[in-house]
């Protein structure tokens, strides 16, 4: 990322808040548009910015060009922590960020962050498409000056080194491992013997590079985009997390609007939303073919140990009653899923051998 350039953007926003006021450019029929600033961490060519596109095409379409939405990717706004806290105060409006981020403005958020609380991708997306689940989530930090409009696949996060292959928990001792500026992301690369790092996603490759950390965490993507395959070849499918992005918006934004823009919005965001789970798998394939290419071996440890050593982060986190509810429902929902899919079986079965 070219330090000057998100120098000049930052200059711009720090301007346009002192002034206090939403930026405005001229639309197609010379009155002046309100200006969305979106900011996310991912460059160009991840399916989160081609569905922000998206989003944008929809907004303004829909609203005769009245929003200019303009996106703001590779952490130009700065880290994605700093944009969130420039979305509390509407400088940005909109900002796609890990639950990492998150975790500092509300405990809801944490819960979706523990390792191994999904059981396959089919349990982590209905958990995010039930409104029961994450509407009161996405609420929840409307306080705090944002609140949640939807979500992003972020694929599953595993462990990746720069000389170690890591096959069990033993073998991360003492490796310095970067993590997310998030508690929950310490403790949990602490239950596995690691010294972990928190970093801003920005800082890893170099990190990597010069030695400060042995490796990260992290989906498969991280590898090609953000080019850490190019030093960490060794990278170890231990499934520690199934962790959406989400795209939060500016509280008070939607209120301010016209009632159509704000639909406008949260259409938009829905569309994105599709657009971007449905891109995914193919994305993370495509990147793992890349990292091959680029000489990254892929591995696949037998998950329980490590799944083991995480096992007490979840009894800690549910003595809070507000996590615990939370908690609960997630659990009770892979439940629901796994009873659901026996059922299947079960029906799958009796049918073939009726059918013999
Ligand atoms: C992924 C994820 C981001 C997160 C980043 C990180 O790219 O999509 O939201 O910030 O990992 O590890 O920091």
């Amino acid at each position: 990322m070219k330090i000057g350039k998100r120098i000049t953007a930052l200059m711009l926003i720090a301007a346009m808040s002192l002034v206090g006021v939403g930026c405005s450019s001229a639309n197609g029929e010379g009155k002046s548009a309100r200006v969305i600033r979106v900011a996310h961490g991912q460059n160009e060519e991840h399916p989160q910015h081609k569905a922000l596109l998206e989003f944008e095409k929809y907004v303004e379409e829909k609203t005769n060009n009245e929003l200019d939405v303009q996106i703001f990717p590779n952490e130009l706004l700065g880290a994605t922590s700093q944009a969130v806290e420039l979305c509390q105060t509407g400088a940005i409006d909109l900002v796609v960020a890990g639950l990492g981020n998150l975790e500092a403005f509300e405990d809801s958020y944490t819960v979706l962050n523990l390792p191994y609380i999904m059981d396959s991708k089919e349990h982590y997306h209905e958990v995010m498409n039930d409104e029961a689940i994450m509407g009161p989530i996405y609420e929840s930090t409307r306080e705090s000056g944002f609140i949640g409009l939807t979500w992003f696949d972020a694929g599953v996060r595993n462990i990746y080194t720069t000389k170690k292959v890591i096959n069990t928990p033993d073998d991360l001792k003492g490796l310095k491992i970067r993590v997310q500026t998030s508690p929950t992301n310490v403790k949990m690369l602490q239950a596995l013997g690691a010294s972990a790092t928190p970093m801003s996603f920005g800082e890893v490759y170099t990190g990597l590079q010069q030695s400060v950390i042995d490796g990260a965490e992290n989906n498969e993507l991280a590898l090609v985009n953000n080019k850490h395959g190019e030093v960490a070849k060794h990278y170890s499918y231990n499934m520690h997390a199934m962790l959406p992005d989400l795209l939060i918006v500016n509280a008070r934004l939607l209120d301010e609007l016209t009632k159509e823009q704000s639909q406008a919005i949260i259409d938009g965001a829905k569309i994105a939303n599709e657009f971007e789970v449905e891109a995914w798998d193919a994305a993370a394939t495509e990147a793992k073919e890349k990292a091959e290419e680029m000489g990254v071996q892929f591995y696949y440890p037998d998950i329980k140990p490590f799944q083991e050593k995480m096992k007490d982060l979840h009894n800690e986190y549910t003595q809070d009653a507000n996590m615990k509810t939370i908690f609960d429902k997630i659990r009770a929902k892979g439940d629901e899923i796994l009873a659901r899919n026996e059922n299947k079986e079960n029906s799958k079965d009796s049918s073939e051998i009726k059918a013999n």
